[in-house]
């Protein structure tokens, strides 16, 4: 109880501490007065001078620069929503945008490069090079993160499937054959933003090395080495400041001499920048990654960081430290598509997948709406920008609609799909083989959605059956029934190696399909964590103990062109003969300019939903999420189709809403005061009304 007086004091005390110092220091026209962040640090046109860490802290073209950067990233948001994002980035007293690069998404086949002029499913979000250029002309430098690896709950963390290809394969090490495919993709990559380097014109002030390397069990100094050489080699000279983050924990086993150390963290800002002094005394002290939220697995309550938490380690990095600070992140957006990422976990199953939602309790939803923290945020950068900047305006935030209840009205059975795949990704085999292995995609496999293992086999009631373990989620169909398993809800498994004693009415052949979904590789890990094939690897396929041969694999790959493609598509006349897995479809029309909305998929059980071919992601009613964010870009005026894959049980209608539901809270245990230990549960957050996103 104590704990709530101290948080609202907290909270009051800034915002009186920025009320008076505001009040004091300036009025209106001294706002006006106030240069925009180009116009202050390069206004003189000749020897433009880079940004340089100095003892008494970051100086850009020789002008003192506290960071205040907010973490987005282009891949997550719709590109013609950026500029949006953008701009309230900026008029939250920001300075510079940090963002990541996806390697899976940029390199999506071997050899085949997409920088948004791609006709892969992504590739409207890839033009990398316009987000750096928009972030400019909205007034904010950029720090760039291009991994390789860049965890991010993103597949893989950000590392292309078809690198599993190699069974010796060693990501983030010295192997060779990794090193040789991380410079053919920086080959690429560099030269294309080469000249946006502040030095030449454009907003990159400074670049990470690798992501969190210290936390890597098989830590590589000549990785890192590596790495650096490829950008000198490339133009990103002493003109670009280099950097590492890392948790200070870890010491410096993620860094190489010469490059900026940055931390990352939640809390406990003294303990986190006093380890970070004690390694690097040198240098100004910033936050690369401040958590202002977190992220959700499947199974899960809803993540939240108390706005209480958020203004007192910030306060403290800004304040107290005098620090710099990202913060992670400022505007989270979408995992879409089958982009979400997952953790590996000490416990049965082993494996966390995470949610769609990539709305982290971000100062900034993920439908782009202002929050509680945005404004406790925006006092406090105003509080202590350095310079200080003619600030900008707050955009209205966009319109929201619950658009009106539809029915499905068609359907495409299991045996429908199947047959509408086509027969470049259907495969017979003795063996199951991965889905990465798959002789596909031009030698480069499967790298995301479904795969089915079918065996057309004589058996009878009560054959033994044992399979797995499945990478993620298997489920088991027999003459394309689907079975319970006896496992979690009763129909699938993660993860293991089980057994089933077939129910069947008759004795001799049937059709026995092991369908098995790809919930995400792990993005977070050790070198064992980071082998990560997908479907049957080298598991288990056995009828009554003896192997099962003479294999057809089919390659679910949901891709956008074969979405909008199906066709023979069934009317649904009686929603009570329907059985899943089954592909469902509708239309609804937009009469007016289309607006955010929310899909509300908790009547429904397990799957993918597709706007107009466009893959919004995973629902499942496992939670927490509970509605799907669909931008407006999405939709179009006059008739748009969604498209819905349900692997279990279909629900009848599509129900929009105009605001999200990503579920009930997580009893978080951070501490608002580090005197008080006993604060835990949402208490405090209802009752101040603290979150947007519940
Ligand atoms: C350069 O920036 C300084 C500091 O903001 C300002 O006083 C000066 O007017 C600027 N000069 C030009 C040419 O914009
Ligand atoms: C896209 O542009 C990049 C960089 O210019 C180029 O290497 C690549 O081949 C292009 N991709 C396609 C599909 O045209
Ligand atoms: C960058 O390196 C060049 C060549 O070594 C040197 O002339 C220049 O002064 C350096 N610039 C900075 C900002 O250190
Ligand atoms: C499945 O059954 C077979 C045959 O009874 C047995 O050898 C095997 O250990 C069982 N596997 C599991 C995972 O229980
Ligand atoms: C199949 O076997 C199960 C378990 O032994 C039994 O309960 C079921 O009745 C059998 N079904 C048929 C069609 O024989
Ligand atoms: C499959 O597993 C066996 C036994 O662990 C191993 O010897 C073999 O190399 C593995 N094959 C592949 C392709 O991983
Ligand atoms: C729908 O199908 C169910 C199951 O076959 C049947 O019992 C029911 O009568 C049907 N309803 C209509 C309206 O046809
Ligand atoms: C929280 O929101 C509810 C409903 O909008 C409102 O009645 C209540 O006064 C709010 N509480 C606080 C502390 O702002």
């Amino acid at each position: 109880m104590g704990s709530k007086i101290c948080v609202l004091l907290t909270i009051c005390g800034i915002l009186l501490g920025v009320a008076h110092l505001n009040s004091g220091k300036m009025d209106k026209q001294a706002d006006e007065d106030l240069p925009m962040v180009y116009e202050y640090f390069r206004n003189s046109s000749s020897n433009v001078v880079g940004l340089v860490a100095e003892a008494d802290g970051f100086k850009l073209n020789g002008k003192k620069l506290k960071i205040m950067s907010g973490a987005m990233h282009y891949f997550r948001i719709h590109p013609d929503l950026w500029r949006d994002r953008l701009k309230k980035l900026r008029a939250m007293g920001a300075n510079t945008v940090e963002t990541y690069v996806p390697w899976n998404l940029h390199e999506p086949k071997m050899g085949e490069f997409d920088f948004g002029n791609g006709t892969n499913d992504m590739s409207m979000f890839l033009d990398v090079r316009r987000y750096l250029q928009i972030a400019q002309e909205e007034d904010l430098l950029v720090l760039f993160r291009p991994g390789p690896y860049i965890c991010t709950e993103w597949d893989f963390g950000g590392l292309p499937s078809w690198l599993q290809r190699d069974p010796e394969m060693k990501v983030r090490t010295n192997y060779q054959p990794y090193l040789d495919r991380v410079k053919i993709f920086f080959d690429k990559l560099l030269p294309h933003v080469a000249d946006l380097q502040f030095t030449r014109n454009g907003p990159i002030i400074a670049i990470q090395i690798e992501n969190e390397y210290g936390s890597f069990n098989a830590v590589s100094k000549e990785y890192l080495e590596f790495l650096l050489k490829l950008y000198v080699d490339h133009g990103f000279t002493n003109e670009t400041l280099f950097f590492t983050s890392d948790g200070v924990g870890n010491g410096d086993r993620g860094t190489l001499p010469g490059l900026l150390y940055t931390a990352n963290f939640q809390g406990d800002v003294d303990g986190q920048f006093g380890k970070l002094k004690e390694l690097q005394p040198d240098k100004p002290v910033m936050a690369m990654e401040y958590w202002a939220g977190w992220f959700d697995h499947w199974f899960e309550n809803h993540h939240v960081l108390r706005p209480g938490a958020f203004v007192d380690t910030l306060d403290g990095i800004l304040g107290k430290w005098d620090g710099s600070v990202n913060l992670y992140m400022f505007h989270g957006g979408t995992n879409f598509g089958f982009m979400a990422g997952a953790n590996t976990r000490g416990d049965a199953p082993f494996y966390d997948a995470d949610v769609t939602s990539y709305d982290y309790d971000a100062p900034l939803s993920e439908a782009g709406d202002y929050t509680t923290k945005y404004s406790l945020g925006k006092s406090l950068f105003e509080l202590y920008q350095e310079p200080r900047l003619k600030p900008t305006e707050m955009i209205p935030e966009s319109v929201k609609r619950a658009y009106p209840s539809v029915n499905l009205q068609e359907y495409l059975t299991y045996d429908d799909i199947i047959s509408q795949v086509p027969t470049t990704a259907k495969f017979t085999a003795q063996r199951p083989i991965s889905m990465e292995n798959l002789p596909m995609n031009d030698d480069s496999g499967q790298s995301y959605g479904y795969i089915i293992y079918r065996s057309n086999a004589e058996f009878s009631n009560g054959t033994n059956f044992e399979a797995g373990p499945v990478r993620d989620f298997g489920m088991l169909l027999i003459d394309s029934q689907l079975q319970p398993t006896g496992f979690q809800d009763d129909k699938y498994w993660i993860n293991a190696i089980q057994n089933f004693s077939l129910s069947v009415g008759s004795a001799g052949n049937h059709v026995l399909d092991l369908l098995i979904e790809n919930t995400a590789r792990v993005n977070f890990g050790n070198d064992n964590h980071f082998l990560q094939e997908k479907g049957l690897v080298n598991g288990t396929y056995k009828l009554n103990g003896n192997d099962i041969s003479d294999i057809e694999i089919i390659a679910l790959e949901f891709k956008s062109a074969w979405v909008k493609g199906l066709s023979d598509w069934k009317p649904i006349t009686n929603q009570t003969t329907l059985q899943a897995p089954v592909l469902l479809q509708t239309t609804f029309e937009i009469t007016e300019e289309p607006a955010d909305t929310f899909l509300d998929m908790s009547a429904w059980h397990k799957g993918i939903v597709f706007i107009n071919g466009f893959n919004i992601g995973r629902y499942f009613r496992a939670g927490p999420q509970q509605t799907l964010y669909i931008p407006a870009p999405l939709l179009k005026q006059g008739t748009n189709t969604v498209t819905i894959f349900e692997q279990f049980e279909p629900s009848n209608q599509l129900i929009f809403k105009d605001v999200p539901n990503l579920g009930p809270l997580k009893k978080d245990t951070w501490k608002i005061c580090k005197a008080d230990e006993e604060i835990k549960g949402n208490e405090l957050i209802e009752s101040s009304n603290a979150t947007s996103t519940n």
